[in-house]
């Protein structure tokens, strides 16, 4: 009997540190939201997200910003180490600014051109940095619940992991229930605060189906190499 190849179910998110905190990585084809504040460190963990998939398992990934240029983040990202432009090149990696017109024309088309560029370069990982702005785009209830829906049928349409990030000053049980909208697997909280008087960064794993997730907050440091969770370290406030 041929034995089927079963493809693992978990894709690394490739920080130092965090992968073995949630079972090996997010689910494949999970949706996942990376929430936190300003300037918490949202924009590098999804770019190190996809840098694994591209670096470590040849799975070519998308960024998609309507807030962010593509010359900043490059020029943020090289102190890294981290070429995208090299990368982009290379047809690796995809940068698309889109503005928020375009946005709502994607969705609305459901897909448009994203779905020729998925199936074109095989993208396996997507981020969209940040979903806020997007949620602003619209002002009803309603038609933000509406839209919300739609970006999801697109995303589990192309079978791509998605990390949509989230600028989110308070983490309570509020933003929990308001972002219901947004109907995500998985929902990391990254935090950068003011501790006796010093500020730490921490990361919190506040939900992810399917999966056993610790209850504890721990530290986490930005380096010249990116992000590194340390899960020895944990962190109380
Ligand atoms: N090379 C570096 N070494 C250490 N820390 C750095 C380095 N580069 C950036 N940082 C820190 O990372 C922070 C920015 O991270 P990032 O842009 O990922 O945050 P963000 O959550 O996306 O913010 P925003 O909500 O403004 O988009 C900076 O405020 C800075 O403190
Ligand atoms: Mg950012």
């Amino acid at each position: 009997m041929v034995k089927k190849k079963v493809e693992t179910a978990r894709v690394p998110v490739g920080i130092p540190g965090f992968d073995k905190l949630v079972e090996g990585g997010l689910k494949r084809g999970s949706v996942n939201m990376l929430a936190g504040s300003a300037g918490s460190g949202k924009t590098i963990f999804a770019i190190q997200f996809l840098l694994e998939g591209i670096m470590n398992h040849k799975e070519p990934g998308i960024y998609i910003t309507f807030e962010e240029h593509k010359e900043k983040i490059y020029e943020d990202m090289i102190v890294f180490g981290w070429d995208l432009a090299k990368l982009e090149k290379e047809g690796m990696f995809m940068f698309l600014e889109y503005s928020p017109e375009q946005v709502k024309k994607v969705i609305t088309e459901g897909g448009g051109m994203i779905d020729t560029l998925i199936e074109k370069s095989k993208a396996k990982r997507i981020v969209i940095d940040s979903v806020t702005s997007f949620a602003l785009l619209y002002q009803d209830e309603l038609a933000k619940k509406e839209a919300a829906l739609a970006l999801f049928e697109m995303l589990n349409k192309w079978d791509v992991t998605a990390l949509l990030t989230a600028q989110e000053r308070h983490i309570d049980q509020d933003f929990l229930e308001s972002n219901v909208e947004f109907e995500v697997d998985s929902i990391i909280a990254m935090y950068h605060v003011k501790i006796r008087g010093l500020r730490r960064r921490a990361i919190e794993i506040l939900k992810m189906r399917g999966t056993h997730i610790p209850n504890k907050t721990y530290a986490m440091h930005i380096t010249q190499k990116g992000i590194v969770v340390d899960p020895n370290e944990v962190v109380v406030f």
